[in-house]
């Protein structure tokens, strides 16, 4: 039985990019192809809401976009802005709240593809985030927004694990639902990452409320936000060869928002 510390595990950006930076190739394709495909004209800055630790700006910095991201987690900020400098890029994340910010530049692309727009509580914050989004792009640019819906037919995902390791560092990261109240729109979720290292071995153990969406809920949202509109929808295959129609028991989706 692993020691288990209570606590925020975005507090912990060397465990979490271990175990969500490892698997980055396949989301930077999709992002790319999206860009070529949906974006008017040439995509060179971008943005990301709730960036993190940053495991796909640095790719994208690598690759010679000027990238920029905000985050409400200090550490996540400050872990990202520390590769971005050891790799010779400007540290352009900033701490700050994905439904209340402005860019110092107009944005080409955002993105937000792991379900970070649900940790947004109520539906004013989830507007006011697509508003702040589609101000700072400009007119044919794009936000690539995944997140996952709760199906209307069939059971819906209830547990998911993943697991890296680098050296002598292994993270096995896991989420469970612990309760889910569609009225109120409301899934608890249990998160951990057990982490080995040759000298101490811990579990890191978390719970947090995301909202729910069904299909439905979000199409009515989306509809209100009258600067987007849906391009093109995907789900977490990462493959622009092959469009979605979303259905009542469709569960992963990317959006492609188009800036009118
Ligand atoms: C699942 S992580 C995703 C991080 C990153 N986008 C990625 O793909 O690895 C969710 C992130 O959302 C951030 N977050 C939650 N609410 C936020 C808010 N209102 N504004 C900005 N960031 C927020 C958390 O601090 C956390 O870093």
């Amino acid at each position: 039985m692993l020691k288990t510390i209570s606590g925020n595990l975005y507090d912990y950006p060397k465990y979490y990019d271990l175990v969500y930076g490892s698997d980055w190739k396949a989301e930077f394709d999709f992002l790319e192809d999206c860009f070529e495909k949906h974006a008017a004209g040439v995509v060179q800055n971008l943005f990301e809401p709730a960036c993190g630790t940053g495991r796909l700006l640095i790719r994208f910095a690598q690759a010679d976009y000027a990238v920029s991201g905000n985050d409400l987690n200090r550490q996540a900020i400050d872990y990202c802005n520390r590769r971005l400098a050891r790799g010779g890029f400007p540290p352009t994340a900033v701490v700050g709240d994905m439904c209340d910010f402005r860019c110092a530049q107009p944005i080409d692309a955002a993105f937000n593809t792991i379900n970070s727009f649900r940790h947004l509580s109520t539906e004013t914050q989830a507007q006011q985030h697509l508003q702040c989004v589609a101000r700072a792009l400009r007119p044919g640019g794009i936000y690539v927004l995944g997140l996952h819906l709760t199906p209307t037919t069939g059971q819906p995902l209830t547990e998911e694990s993943w697991s890296a390791r680098r050296g002598n560092l292994a993270v096995l990261s896991r989420m469970w639902v612990t309760g889910r109240d569609t009225r109120r729109r409301q899934e608890q979720v249990g998160m951990s990452f057990d982490v080995y290292t040759p000298t101490k071995q811990f579990r890191i153990e978390d719970h947090c409320n995301f909202r729910t969406y069904t299909a439905r809920q979000m199409r009515k949202l989306l509809d209100r936000i009258d600067e987007f509109e849906i391009t093109a929808v995907y789900d977490f295959g990462y493959n622009t060869g092959q469009p979605i129609h979303i259905g009542p028991e469709t569960e992963d989706v990317i959006y492609v928002l188009k800036k009118r």
